[in-house]
């Protein structure tokens, strides 16, 4: 069975990647450190997969640590999500962002390159675009200054990747361009655990709805857009994960190729059309104000997936109303 290190494996995305590895006959070897993770999470994957899969408590920028576990595993390929993502965060901590994520990505490409692994997937995100002059982007779209450190992270990483592959043409990369992903996992036993007060709209939403935040702003709705608010390409993280073992396959057929894709829905919602379709599809009460805009917030972006559709074969299978209701049941199960 291919192992498959996935760096960040017990974080949002990570996690329900390593469920669809799992179930696609694939052998996940998580390396997280848990600094933005929660041990709870290896519970709901156990319960998933009927096992713990393997996982090495390692900080990433550890060389002789990640050297010691590709000694161990000998793994095929490398999904590296491992990163500090909180776009506030990395403005107040540039420092904290840059080293972290730059350096993981750095030491695990020379480790990659000791152990001669051939193929990486890569966490990149929309935020590469910045504001895109036209929707939908797709991956020849110019990247337009990034609103923060984290989002200049992933433009570096991203060339970082570049750079070394034309050096190391054997090298296969799958470099995805995330949209928004949220939901949780059907079963409701994985889902986002945000460390404290959430930055993102739907963690928010139904942590209010629950309860535990008296309401939910909405961050201005004097855009130029339908209704005033912002638009975003929401994508159920279950599709999200799927894009990864694609990927994979992607790579065994086009080896030493170094590509972007664009992973979203393809279309794009605004935030009130979020907050109704919660409203609707379960039927809770969601108490929200309008405040003023959140800087730094990009007014409309969605994805041209028709790369990732043709090149990868792979597309969404869930709604934003399917990502709404897992959300919710997650939520709901956290609750207890
Ligand atoms: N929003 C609110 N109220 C909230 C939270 C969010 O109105 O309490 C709005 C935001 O203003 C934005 C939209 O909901 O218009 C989506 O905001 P999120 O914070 O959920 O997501 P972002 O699009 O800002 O950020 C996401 C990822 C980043 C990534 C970025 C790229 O979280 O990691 O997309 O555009 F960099």
């Amino acid at each position: 069975m291919k192992k498959i290190i996935v760096t960040g494996g017990a974080g949002f995305i990570g996690s329900h990647t390593v469920v669809e590895l799992v179930q696609a006959g694939y052998e996940p070897v998580i390396i997280d450190d848990f600094s933005n993770s929660d041990v709870r999470v290896m519970d709901g994957l156990k319960a998933i997969l009927g096992f713990q899969p393997t996982v090495y408590k390692t900080d990433c920028t550890n060389k002789q640590e990640l050297t010691d576990i590709f000694t161990k595993e000998q793994p095929e390929a490398v999904i590296h999500f491992a990163a500090f993502k909180s776009v506030n965060e990395s403005v107040e901590q540039p420092l904290k962002y840059y080293r972290n994520n730059l350096v993981s990505l750095i030491t695990l490409l020379e480790v990659m390159q000791d152990f001669v692994v051939k193929k990486l997937v890569f966490s990149s995100s929309c935020t590469v675009y910045g504001q895109p002059d036209e929707n939908p982007v797709t991956e020849n779209s110019a990247m337009k200054k990034t609103a923060s450190p984290y989002g200049y992270t992933k433009q570096v990483g991203e060339q970082i990747i570049s750079d070394h592959q034309s050096v190391n043409p054997l090298l296969a990369c799958a470099i995805l361009r995330y949209f928004n992903p949220i939901g949780a996992h059907p079963t409701g036993l994985i889902g986002e655990l945000p460390f404290g007060v959430p930055n993102n709209l739907v963690p928010y939403i139904t942590q209010t709805a629950i309860g535990l935040r008296p309401q939910l702003t909405v961050f201005g709705d004097n855009y130029q857009t339908p209704d005033g608010t912002c638009i975003r390409d929401f994508i159920h993280v279950v599709d999200l994960a799927k894009a990864h073992v694609s990927a994979l396959a992607w790579m065994d057929k086009n080896e030493g190729s170094c590509e972007a894709f664009n992973i979203g829905q393809g279309r794009g919602d605004s935030v009130m059309d979020t907050i109704k379709a919660f409203v609707r599809v379960t039927a809770e009460q969601l108490n929200y104000v309008v405040g003023p805009r959140r800087p730094g917030d990009v007014e409309q972006v969605w994805a041209d997936v028709t790369k990732a559709t043709t090149e990868l074969g792979w597309k969404t299978e869930l709604t934003l109303d399917d990502a709404l209701r897992d959300a919710w049941l997650w939520e709901r199960n956290l609750k207890g």
